[in-house]
């Protein structure tokens, strides 16, 4: 946490310095009012949401127990069972694979006049399970057992030593030898990062259990079988325009039966069928044997999310091709339909009223009304002529069947080179509505590059920067952490998407999440362990970027001619029409305090203002679990000139001004 004395050196100089006048430097910034260069789209800043660095499982999803189905590669990968006296046959793997493709795997256990600690099973969760004090656990599973069977499953959640932090006993209560469901709740007495669920058998016969799973009840909003809140909530907080889902280069797969389906993912859980996830054997050195995706968060569950912090969906479909740097196997032209009916299909599941076939589906899972689809992905950094091949394809029969849905093209996985060139001229000639550029690049590519988008062409196709970060090490590599300089780059390079509002109109940082002991790729915006989160310095950028969006774009020059990175200093201008401010946003990349003049133009006269400021004279600054507001936005109230302001801008800052004015000129 920052001390005081410590904000009051930064904030107290500053309002006094724009009160007294004093000699000013003769740099100044002149933003014209009147001029509204175009309308900031609602789905300006948003966010970027793949299954990487356990970001779904173990992750947002809040199911703690791993290997719940018995489904894994290895199918006890997860659970250890411990007998007291081995008993060959007391624990079988068992497997109904014609009769349940989707989730074909159950355990059978067999005891004979068990007590307590004869026969156990425990779960590991994703690298423990993070239980807090005074919390209610909901225990559950399907079982099945004959009308002879007498058991009963001791259940509890125990510390590295076996301690007990909660329990209950559980008695099946059918005998028929049908599948049933059932639940238990216990609390919590004592709060632990690394708990295990133990289970304890007693008693005597056969008992076949399958999907065995422990959820938190603090879930967001409550929802059984939910999302982990504080992951939701940081979310939430960015107000974002958009949520792109399911990534990413999980929709690609390794190969093609690897790739995301999303019609697996919907419907009852234990019908979802469960797949490697690829970043499982993606990195040999960051390898993640334990690494599937169970679909509890399911397509059903993304749009859900969507609707509930207030973004566009925007789900990302596979187009008929698998990762160009793994398998790069296509899809065959004549069997492209099937790719093609998902897309369609996934529309009618999104907006089909309840008498279609998909929007029933989507009803019967508790969602009878729309959840306002208007634009999805086809294909992510696909790159070649095999790609537009299959591209037109999905093109024509979306277009034809539903004209309003906006289509995100892929331009690869550089923002320059041969294959984006390629693609680039081949989509703006097809007219394509949003282009998809990546780019994980050092943070002098961003300051480099602010200007990228001030010579796009203004009409034809728009850009959808889809995933960014600013790497400090390796411009490729999966071993940064996001650090102050790293988000100052990413913020001097907002400012330039911002001025160029009218050709971006989506922007997402990725990736979104990761976990302290499982990820496979760094930097990212949000870290979590199995109890706590934190936003890194990317994250805050994003976050005053996207709740000062704005709804207009204003004209903004500087005195030093050029508008971007004259003396290290990037701005650009929105208004907020609704709430009647002026947004400015201004970046000094450089070690030193510079002074400004802003001159407002087009207005009565500024009316007074909101300042916030995130900076660090110390570029390597970050947040961490135990400082998670190390570098966090400052927030103080500004007083004005008639039509402007003097500021200050402090070293190495990213600065937020919001600012009241009356109409006229
Ligand atoms: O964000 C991590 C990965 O980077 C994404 O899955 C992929 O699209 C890109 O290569």
């Amino acid at each position: 946490m920052m001390k005081l004395s410590r904000i009051l050196y930064f904030v107290l100089p500053c309002i006094f310095s724009w009160t007294i006048a004093k000699a000013q430097p003769a740099r100044t910034w002149t933003v014209d009012a009147s001029k509204l260069v175009a309308d900031i789209q609602h789905t300006m800043w948003g966010i970027f949401f793949e299954d990487i660095n356990f970001g779904a499982d173990g992750g947002i999803y809040a199911e703690l127990v791993k290997n719940r189905s018995f489904e894994f590669s290895s199918p006890l990968m997860g659970w250890t069972v411990k007998q007291k006296r081995f008993r060959e046959g007391a624990v079988v793997v068992q497997n109904r694979q014609d009769a349940h493709t989707a989730n074909p795997r159950y355990i059978s256990v067999n005891v004979q006049q068990a007590a307590k600690g004869d026969l156990v099973l425990i779960n590991d969760g994703f690298r423990g399970m993070g239980v807090k004090k005074d919390m209610r656990y909901f225990f559950s599973l399907l079982y099945n057992q004959p009308v002879t069977a007498q058991i009963q499953l001791h259940i509890s959640l125990i510390d590295s030593t076996g301690n007990v932090l909660g329990d209950t006993i559980f008695i099946p209560a059918l005998k028929d030898g049908n599948w049933h469901k059932q639940s238990a709740s216990f609390l919590s007495h004592a709060t632990c990062p690394k708990a295990k669920l133990r289970i304890d058998f007693v008693g005597d016969g056969y008992i076949g259990l399958d999907m065995v799973s422990l959820f938190p009840s603090d879930t967001w909003k409550g929802r059984p079988g939910g999302m982990r809140a504080d992951m939701v909530q940081m979310l939430a907080d960015l107000k974002p325009g958009f949520i792109r889902f399911p990534g990413g280069c999980i929709v690609e797969g390794r190969d093609l039966n690897n790739r995301y389906q999303w019609k697996k993912t919907i419907g009852p859980v234990e019908e979802r069928q469960l797949i490697m996830n690829r970043w499982n054997v993606e990195f040999a050195h960051r390898s993640a044997p334990d690494y599937f995706q169970t679909f509890g968060l399911g397509f059903y569950e993304y749009f859900q999310l969507a609707e509930d912090i207030g973004a566009s969906p925007l789900p990302i479909l596979n187009c008929g091709m698998a990762c160009q740097f793994n398998s790069a196997e296509v899809a065959d032209m004549h069997q492209l339909d099937a790719y093609v009916q998902d897309a369609l299909d996934l529309i009618e599941f999104a907006n089909g009223d309840t008498t279609t076939t998909w929007g029933k589906v989507r009803a019967s899972m508790g969602h009878p009304a729309s959840f306002h689809l208007k634009m999805m992905g086809i294909g992510n950094e696909n790159w070649g002529p095999q790609y537009l091949e299959r591209l037109d394809v999905f093109t024509k029969a979306i277009k034809n069947k539903y004209p309003y849905i906006k289509l995100v093209n892929s331009s690869g996985t550089d923002p320059e080179g041969e294959r984006f060139d390629f693609l680039n001229t081949a989509l703006r000639k097809r007219n394509a509505d949003l282009i998809d550029e990546h780019y994980y690049r050092r943070p002098e590519w961003f300051f480099a590059n602010t200007g990228r988008y001030d010579h796009y062409p203004r009409n034809g196709s728009k850009v959808f920067a889809g995933e960014y970060a600013a790497h400090v090490n390796n411009a490729t590599g999966p071993q940064d952490k996001s650090n102050w300089l790293a988000a100052l780059a990413e913020a001097a390079f907002m400012t330039g998407m911002e001025r160029n509002a009218d050709v971006v109109q989506m922007a997402s940082y990725a990736p979104l999440f990761a976990h302290a002991e499982g990820w496979q790729w760094a930097p990212d915006l949000i870290w979590t362990n199995n109890l706590s989160i934190y936003g890194t310095p990317s994250y805050y950028v994003q976050k005053l970027f996207s709740n000062n969006k704005g709804s207009k774009l204003l004209s903004i020059n500087s005195s030093m001619g050029g508008t971007q990175g004259s003396d290290s200093l990037y701005a650009s201008a929105v208004m907020d029409t609704a709430s009647g401010e002026l947004i400015l946003k201004m970046v000094n990349a450089s070690a030193r305090q510079q002074d400004y003049n802003f001159v407002i133009q087009g207005i009565g006269k500024c009316k007074g203002g909101k300042l916030t400021v995130l900076q660090s004279g110390d570029l390597k600054t970050t947040n961490s679990f135990e400082q998670p507001f190390n570098l966090s936005p400052k927030e103080s109230i500004i007083s004005l000139q008639k039509k402007g302001l003097q500021y200050p801008a402090p070293p190495y800052s990213l600065s937020v001004m919001r600012i009241k004015y009356t109409r006229g000129s």
